[in-house]
């Protein structure tokens, strides 16, 4: 099979959640500038009108709804207009998700790693726990099931959960909830692939590593935390929304058509321990 066909995904009916920024945006300019039809769904309204213009303007066929993920009729409903409009439903990016707030320690890197009083289990609420779990969790399983609803009748599709080296390993200075979040999203990944492989549909996670997107208020486009971060980091950089497209690209193609239930994580060698 020639490179061309195996990684072709034109015509193909997308749809990713928190797709108007960072990973999300990343996930939809691969897949819009290769000749798919993406409808991005995403709480920013402003992020949504900028990026489908910008988007249009270089030729993609693109599209943008304003839902909550928490919101699950509303989720529903956006699913059901995207297929609606793109005629089909080929890929699904369960990819919306925050941060968690402060954790137990107060710095990403350095040899003075503090611990975080206002991160510490005992002062954690309620209602940051559930505002994670709502949108990291609940939002993907929500997501998941719009996707299979309209991909069993069809027997075929893609589906990519955003999860987070945080399934992996935890990272002290993200909050709690955010490890359970992320973790239970990739375990959810698994038992979804395993029920829809004989309908031809596959289910697999990217875990990336530490990225430079909005999320947080955008704390990593802090070129000195950039930097630090990167001393810790096996290929001595951070990662950027670029670098995560191959790899969109590769799972939402027929390149990995035998694929499934994998959790596939990106991040420089960052989970694999510290050198240098
Ligand atoms: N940036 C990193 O280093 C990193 C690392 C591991 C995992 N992740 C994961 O990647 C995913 C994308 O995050 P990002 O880093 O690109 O951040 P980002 O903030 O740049 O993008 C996230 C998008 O999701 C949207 N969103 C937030 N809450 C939503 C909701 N309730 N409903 C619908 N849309 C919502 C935001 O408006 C935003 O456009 C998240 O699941 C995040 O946990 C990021």
């Amino acid at each position: 099979m020639k490179i061309a066909e195996l990684f072709n995904v034109a015509g193909y009916g997308v749809v990713v959640t928190g797709g108007a920024s960072g990973l999300g945006l990343a996930f939809t300019e691969a897949l819009a500038s290769n000749g798919a039809r993406v409808t991005m769904l995403d709480i920013d309204s402003n992020r949504i009108d900028a990026e489908t213009a910008r988007l249009r303007a270089r030729g993609c066929d693109v599209r943008g709804a304003v839902v909550d993920v928490r919101d699950h009729p509303a989720l529903d409903a956006a699913f059901d207009a995207a297929v609606a409009a793109h005629g089909r439903l080929d890929v699904v990016f369960a990819n919306a998700g925050v941060d968690s707030g402060p954790g137990f320690i107060g710095s990403w890197v350095g040899s003075e790693r503090p611990r975080n009083p206002e991160g510490a289990l005992e002062k954690y609420t309620d209602e940051r726990w559930n505002r994670v779990i709502e949108i990291n969790l609940n939002g993907v399983f929500a997501t998941l099931r719009a996707a299979a609803r309209h991909m069993r009748p069809r027997k075929a599709g893609r589906i990519i959960v955003t999860t987070s080296l945080a399934a992996l390993k935890s990272e002290a200075v993200v909050g709690a909830a955010y490890m359970a979040a992320k973790a239970g999203a990739a375990h959810l990944m698994r038992n979804v692939a395993l029920e829809l492989a004989a309908d031809n549909i596959t289910v697999n996670a990217i875990a990336p590593g530490f990225f430079i997107t909005n999320i947080g208020g955008g704390h990593a486009h802090d070129p000195a935390l950039q930097k630090a971060v990167a001393r810790s980091v096996p290929m001595h950089r951070v990662g950027f929304p670029p670098d995560i497209a191959g790899l969109a690209l590769f799972l939402a193609s027929p390149a990995s058509a035998y694929l499934t239930g994998q959790q596939i994580v990106i991040d420089g060698g960052w989970g694999l321990g510290e050198v240098d």
